[in-house]
């Protein structure tokens, strides 16, 4: 064990085997913890700590997150209540707003394409390209069928292994890189996909004589696609000109990076926090989400334009790989119970409400910006939040987010100086 002098190490050998006790332990000495951190520790909700503990590794606690409903979505005439779960205080407001100026002109309009997704295997040692890809294409059926028998359940329902891409790239080697199209169904598809691409490996190596070497699936998803649409009444946002001012921002965000890496967020707050909040792989969709550009060459995953009547039309086109069967969301029982709550009978579904979702928060945010700018709601609610941050509660959070926004000073520290004199006033 290599310790430096004065330092504690972070080399903790075999801490994987220790007990959920031992490892707070370890924490504790290291992280100078006092009792009441350790006890916020050891305390959790209903996720308990045994089931963490078979979830992922090293684990010493859970953490919990706020989880709100968006009422107000209609989608495909379908109504829906939607739950999040995020830190972020505004986005529930926000969304579930805008659900409710779109409600007005029939709400949202969905759809999700089958449930494609590809996985690649590099192929980084090889005689002649065209070679190998005749001699791909040859076997095209035999390398399906190998990849489907990894799936008899995806195989039985018709779905699967569907076709071969093949694509030589530009990079160092030449590496071809093959693409097996796969039909996951409800799943997300990460586990099934792998699975196929690692079985295919050795028998295209035989065939192609060559070496393989990455085989995993894209988290890029261009075969994977849903659309949403919804018009919003100039009359409900603020006249024509705000409808201008709004597409304006959109045109810019579809040109300029810097603006769009934050639209773009925006649209991510929502779909991310569904996503959280049924514990489905967000990480998946932010990688998805934010690279689509490169294939599709326009930065703004929506678009924005005015109908005869001049109204607002948005639409967004974005890839969305989502599962309703597998990975942690059916482990953790409150995951379930939130995905009960969305109603959704396939992940097609899911899908089309995450792109509903996304577009309802990109709207909401643009619109904003576009009048009277994000701050002034935006700050009520940090005010409350930096309230209770600084140990305020019940009534205190409201008296003293009241103040800090009415005088326009809204800190950490003005919030701990208001708590003081309220608690001295009320003598706590
Ligand atoms: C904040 O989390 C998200 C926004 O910045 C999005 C946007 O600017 O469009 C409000």
């Amino acid at each position: 064990m290599s310790v430096r002098m004065g330092e504690k190490s972070s080399e903790i050998p075999g801490f994987h085997k220790l007990s959920i006790k031992e490892r707070l332990s370890v924490l504790k000495d290291f992280s100078d913890l006092d009792d009441t951190e350790m006890a916020s520790l050891m305390k959790t909700g209903s996720l308990s700590i045994d089931l963490a503990d078979r979830l992922i590794e090293n684990v010493v606690s859970t953490l919990e997150l706020p989880v709100g409903i968006v009422p107000n979505f209609l989608i495909n005439g379908k109504d829906y209540l939607i739950p999040m779960a995020i830190e972020e205080a505004s986005v529930i407001a926000a969304c579930s707003n805008a659900a409710k100026i779109a409600r007005a002109s029939g709400g949202f309009t969905s759809e999700s394409s089958d449930p494609v997704m590809i996985g690649q295997i590099q192929i980084m040692e090889y005689g002649n390209y065209e070679e190998v890809k005749r001699t791909i294409l040859d076997h095209r059926s035999s390398i399906l069928e190998i990849a489907n028998s990894r799936s008899k359940t995806l195989s039985s329902m018709g779905a699967g292994a569907k076709d071969i891409e093949i694509r030589k790239l530009n990079d160092r080697r030449s590496s071809i890189i093959i693409h097996l199209l796969v039909d996951v169904r409800d799943a997300m598809g990460a586990n099934v996909v792998n699975s196929m691409c690692e079985s295919v490996a050795p028998y295209i190596e035989e065939i192609a004589q060559c070496k393989t070497n990455l085989r995993i699936l894209s988290n890029l998803t261009p075969y994977r696609i849903s659309r949403s649409k919804a018009t919003f009444r100039k009359e409900l946002i603020g006249g024509e000109e705000i409808v201008e001012r709004i597409i304006s921002a959109y045109e810019m965000a579809n040109v300029d990076p810097y603006r769009a890496a934050t639209h773009n967020k925006g649209i991510m707050n929502g779909i991310d926090a569904v996503l959280l909040a049924t514990l489905n792989d967000w990480r998946s969709a932010e990688a998805n989400a934010h690279t689509y550009h490169e294939l599709t060459g326009n930065l703004s995953l929506t678009s924005y334009h005015k109908d005869s009547d001049s109204n607002l039309v948005g639409e967004i086109e974005i890839p969305i790989a989502v599962g309703i069967v597998g990975g942690s969301t059916n482990t953790v029982k409150k995951a379930s119970i939130f995905r009960k709550i969305l109603n959704i009978s396939n992940s097609m579904e899911f899908a089309n409400i995450l792109a509903a979702t996304g577009l309802a928060q990109n709207f909401s945010a643009i619109r904003a910006l576009s009048a009277e700018g994000i701050q002034k709601g935006h700050m009520a609610l940090h005010a409350r939040s930096l309230a209770a941050s600084v140990g305020a509660s019940g009534s205190e959070i409201d008296q003293i987010a009241g103040i800090m926004v009415s005088t326009n000073s809204i800190s950490m520290t003005k919030a701990k100086e208001l708590l003081d004199e309220v608690r001295k006033r009320t003598n706590k």
